[in-house]
Order: structure tokens, then C-alpha cells, then sequence
């Protein structure tokens, strides 16, 4: 008993100890957790929520390849500040299957843009597509072939994205 109160005690103070040595750094003040965003950098895997069985592999997704747009870009309802949805929560993207109704003309309706596939689709693969339409145009007008190094095209085919297991 008297043992395992010294064990806590000793903890304590390593964690007290620990604290007093990461905030005295002059450069920053101690930053709230609530404050803070952990941004992921690498490439992160996009796969389908609970209750779906995936017909396809699961996207792996170069975050920070995406930093010379805004972030509002993609997280379109944040308010910049610490929390951040995701983008199948509750109300937003929520749907696991496409409503009736989905498509109207040719476009996703504000119904079928919850079915979360829809709302991937229509923001991933629509930007690459426009992206590579406008690289294709630049490389006519300059009609130099090297420079083509410079354009980078966002991927567009299924297997691009979903690749074969
Ligand atoms: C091209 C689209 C795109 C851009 C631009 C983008 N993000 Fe993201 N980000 C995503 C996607 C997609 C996810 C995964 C969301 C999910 O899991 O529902 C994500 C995830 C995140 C997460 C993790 C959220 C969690 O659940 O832990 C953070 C934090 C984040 N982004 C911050 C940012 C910030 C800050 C910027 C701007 C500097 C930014 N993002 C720019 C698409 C983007
Ligand atoms: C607003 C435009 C835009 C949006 C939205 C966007 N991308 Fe991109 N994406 C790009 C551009 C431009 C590139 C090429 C950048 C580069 O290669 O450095 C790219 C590159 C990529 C690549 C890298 C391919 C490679 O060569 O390694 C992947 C994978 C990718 N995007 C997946 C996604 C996914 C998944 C989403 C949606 C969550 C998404 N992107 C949303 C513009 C966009
Ligand atoms: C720019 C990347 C991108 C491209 C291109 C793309 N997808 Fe997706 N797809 C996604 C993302 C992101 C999701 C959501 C995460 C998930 O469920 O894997 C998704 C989800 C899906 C889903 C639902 C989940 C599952 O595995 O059953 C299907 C089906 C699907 N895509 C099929 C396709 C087909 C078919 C094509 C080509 C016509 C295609 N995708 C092209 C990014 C892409």
C-alpha cells in the first residue's frame, strides 16, 4: 500500500518535473490542448464508415500535397478553431447509400451530397479533372514539351485512387 502511494507520488512529480522542463522554452507560450490542432502531414488513408463493406481499397490521401489550397477549400464549415469535424459526421456527409433523388441533370443534388462516396467523388476527382483540363490547356498554349514537368495532375482514374488489391 505504502508502496504504490510512493509509485504514484514518484510519478507526479516526474510529470510535474517534465512539464516545467517542455514550457520553459522562452519562444512560446504554454499552448492549451483545446487551442491546438494536430495538422497530419503525410498521407492519411480514406476509407468508407462504420456500416459499409468497401468494394474498394481504401484512398490513401497526401494531405499536405493539398497546402497550396485554403484550407476552407476542402473543410468547408470549419470555423478555425481546435475542433474539426470529419467530414461523415452527424448532418454533414452521413449518408452510407445514395438517397432517391440523388441526381438531377447531370448534378449531385444537396440530397445526394450527403451519401459520404458522392461528396468524396464529386471534391477529389472533380478538382484533379479540372486541374488536368487547364494543365492540358497550358501545355498547348506554351507548346513547350519540357515544361510540362511543372504542371501536376491530381489522379482521375478509379485505380489511381482505389488501387487493385
Ligand atoms: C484538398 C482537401 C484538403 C485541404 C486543402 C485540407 N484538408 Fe485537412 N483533411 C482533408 C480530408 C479529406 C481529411 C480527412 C477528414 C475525415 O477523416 O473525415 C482531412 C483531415 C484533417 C485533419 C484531421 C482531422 C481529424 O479528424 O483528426 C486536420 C486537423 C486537418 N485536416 C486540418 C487541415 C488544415 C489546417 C488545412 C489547411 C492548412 C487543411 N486541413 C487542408 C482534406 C483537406
Ligand atoms: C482543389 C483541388 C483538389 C482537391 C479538392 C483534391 N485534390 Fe488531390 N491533388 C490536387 C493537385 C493539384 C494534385 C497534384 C499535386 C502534386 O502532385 O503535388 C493532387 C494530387 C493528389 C494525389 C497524388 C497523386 C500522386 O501523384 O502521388 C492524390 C492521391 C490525391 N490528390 C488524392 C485526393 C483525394 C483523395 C482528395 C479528396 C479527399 C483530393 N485529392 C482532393 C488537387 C486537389
Ligand atoms: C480522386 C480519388 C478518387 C477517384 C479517382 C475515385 N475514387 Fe472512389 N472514392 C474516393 C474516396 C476518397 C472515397 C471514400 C473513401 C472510401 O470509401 O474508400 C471513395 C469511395 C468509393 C466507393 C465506396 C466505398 C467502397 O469501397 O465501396 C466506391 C464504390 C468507389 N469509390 C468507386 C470508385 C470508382 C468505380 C471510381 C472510378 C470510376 C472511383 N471510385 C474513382 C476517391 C476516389
Amino acid at each position: 500500500m505504502v508502496n504504490k502511494k510512493l509509485f504514484i507520488v514518484c510519478i507526479a512529480t516526474f510529470f510535474l518535473l517534465g512539464g516545467t522542463l517542455m514550457a520553459s522554452g522562452p519562444w512560446i507560450e504554454e499552448i492549451d490542448e483545446e487551442d491546438s490542432l494536430s495538422f497530419p502531414v503525410g498521407a492519411f488513408e480514406i476509407g468508407a464508415p462504420d456500416g459499409v463493406e468497401q468494394t474498394r481499397t481504401s484512398v490513401a490521401f497526401p494531405h499536405s500535397r493539398h497546402l497550396t489550397y485554403s484550407c476552407d477549400t476542402c473543410h468547408h464549415t470549419w470555423e478555425y478553431h481546435a475542433i474539426l469535424d470529419n467530414c461523415t459526421a452527424s448532418g454533414c456527409h452521413d449518408l452510407t447509400s445514395a438517397p432517391e433523388n440523388a441526381v438531377k441533370n447531370g448534378q449531385y443534388t444537396a440530397e445526394g451530397i450527403r451519401y459520404y462516396k458522392y461528396a468524396y467523388h464529386k471534391m477529389c476527382r472533380d478538382c484533379h479533372r479540372d486541374i488536368n483540363a487547364q494543365n492540358r490547356a497550358k501545355t498547348k498554349t506554351t507548346n513547350i514539351a519540357g515544361d510540362t514537368d511543372q504542371l501536376r495532375n491530381g489522379p482521375v482514374g478509379c485505380i489511381e485512387c482505389h488501387p487493385a488489391e
